[in-house]
């Protein structure tokens, strides 16, 4: 095999003769990295290939059969759930999120469950045998049927899978496994694509459903790059903080499924427990007083609604600029709703620091959020408390106008469920009313009504 130098950006897998400070393709800057990869004769196929293989015969459509998969459930119920019902043969997954969010705890549950039925391999570059018995025990994983191996050469794992002969491969983690024909260390893009493919051509054929584990740095991104999303078919990413017990797993691909549904789960000695309604675990975190520069809202998580808790606080600013800060949901957004409560309430914000945030350190993107955090803002600034019993759920727009958001007939149920005995939103049709018990309906037409009714 012939070798070549090349310079690979880190981030983006972009690949150059010549080192640049700053990539061509995704624009970062000191992300080239020199790397040493074998030379593809000119002849040979195309190496990387996800699927075994995908040619057919040209056929009519409408003569086609689909042949349904089938699910193996992995009775882990949210994971189960966001997978779409389970795993399919040979599906490869990728499960990323920061360290100590607890992908080894999963995978070792998931692990169990599978193997009453399965025989797994269970690959890892990252804790010795001992620690991995060691958390087995306090998960309570008998595991007769799970084989271990500590091993970080892409090679002498293959080897290994070989030998085993598993039905379900777990490697945890892809930044610490390496092939030893490329000289780059490992977690850089070279390896992990070399390893990932790896992967991919000796899994598919068996039809071994591989999980693979990734690190994702401190901004949330897949730590190395990009094309391993590209190479899976499933990619799974814990999106809550580690000091949470409250860990959320949200998929951002799934070639067999949606990718509208969360999992929940609660960070227990024993493991990950499925939070089957986590609005009830949310209730318990005291709802009794009113308070300033709080409001609840219900946003939608796939089929779900999740109780959410918006919180603000307005303050005067000691800097030039006043600082604008938010957690766990889009800061331009925010700013749009800053802007539009100066521009139509009035609400003087220029000289105030803001700081939103979304409590129980979950991210989301509803915009049902707009309307809380509107209610917060204008809480914490006019130091007017949010009753404990009020929930806010609607879109505002830039002319400060308030806006239906989907599916709020089973927000409002939720909202009754939960005992709240006011909900504000948008204008709502009779059909959707007709759930609504004793929670009182304030329809709002724009921010000024808002305003109105909160004093
Ligand atoms: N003895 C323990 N009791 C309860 N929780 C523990 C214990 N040990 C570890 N944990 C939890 O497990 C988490 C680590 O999980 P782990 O699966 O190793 O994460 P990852 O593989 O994502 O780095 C810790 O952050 C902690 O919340
Ligand atoms: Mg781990
Ligand atoms: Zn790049």
């Amino acid at each position: 095999m012939k070798f070549k130098t090349v310079f690979v950006c880190q981030k983006c897998g972009f690949e150059s003769l010549k080192w640049a400070g700053k990539c061509p393709d995704c624009g970062e800057w000191n992300s080239l990295v020199e790397e040493v990869k074998a030379q593809e004769s000119k002849k040979a196929p195309a190496r990387t290939r996800s699927f075994t293989d995908f040619s057919s015969e040209v056929v009519k459509l409408s003569e086609s059969q689909a042949v349904k998969e089938t699910r193996i459930p992995t009775h882990v119920e949210e994971f189960d759930r966001l997978l779409g019902g389970g795993l399919v043969k040979g599906q490869l997954t990728l499960l990323a999120g920061a360290p100590g969010i607890g992908k080894s705890t999963l995978m070792l549950q998931v692990a169990a469950e599978l193997s009453k039925t399965y025989k797994v391999l269970y690959i890892s570059g990252e804790e010795s045998v001992n620690q991995i018995s060691g958390r087995a025990q306090r998960l309570g994983v008998k595991g007769d049927n799970i084989f271990l191996h500590c091993e970080t050469d892409i090679q002498k794992i293959v080897e290994s899978v070989s030998n085993v002969n598993p039905e379900v491969l777990i490697l945890d983690s892809i930044q610490t496994v390496y092939h030893p024909e490329f000289t780059s260390s490992a977690g850089t893009v070279a390896q992990v694509r070399e390893c990932t493919s790896e992967l991919v051509r000796l899994c598919k054929p068996k039809g071994i459903m591989t999980f693979v584990l990734g690190h994702v740095t401190k901004d949330g991104e897949l730590a190395g790059p990009k094309i391993l999303e590209h190479m899976v078919d499933c990619v799974l990413y814990f999106d809550t903080e580690k000091d949470n017990v409250l860990r959320l797993l949200r998929p951002h691909k799934n070639r067999f499924g949606s990718t509208d549904e969360i999992g929940l789960f609660r960070m227990t000695q024993q493991g990950l427990v499925s939070v089957e309604n986590a609005n009830e675990f949310f209730a318990e975190t005291s709802r009794e007083r009113a308070l300033k520069g709080r409001a609840y809202s219900l946003s939608l998580e796939g089929s779900r609604p999740l109780l959410t808790e918006v919180q603000a606080l307005v303050s005067p600013t000691r800097f030039p600029y006043p600082r604008r800060v938010a957690t766990g949901v889009d800061l331009n957004r925010c700013l749009m709703l800053f802007a539009a409560l100066e521009k139509h309430i009035g609400l003087s914000l220029d000289n105030k620091d803001i700081f939103v945030s979304l409590a129980g350190g979950v991210k989301l993107k509803d915009p049902a959020l707009d309307l809380a955090i509107c209610a917060a803002v204008i809480s914490s600034c006019k130091d007017i408390p949010l009753p404990h019993d009020s929930v806010f759920m609607a879109e505002v727009g830039i002319l400060g106008q308030v806006a239906k958001v989907p599916r709020i007939d089973k927000r409002l149920d939720e909202a009754r469920r939960l005992g709240f005995k006011k909900a504000y939103t948008s204008l709502v049709n009779k059909d959707e009313k007709k759930k609504l018990g004793d929670l009182a309906l304030l329809e709002l037409t724009d921010l000024n009504d808002l305003a109105v009714k909160l004093r």
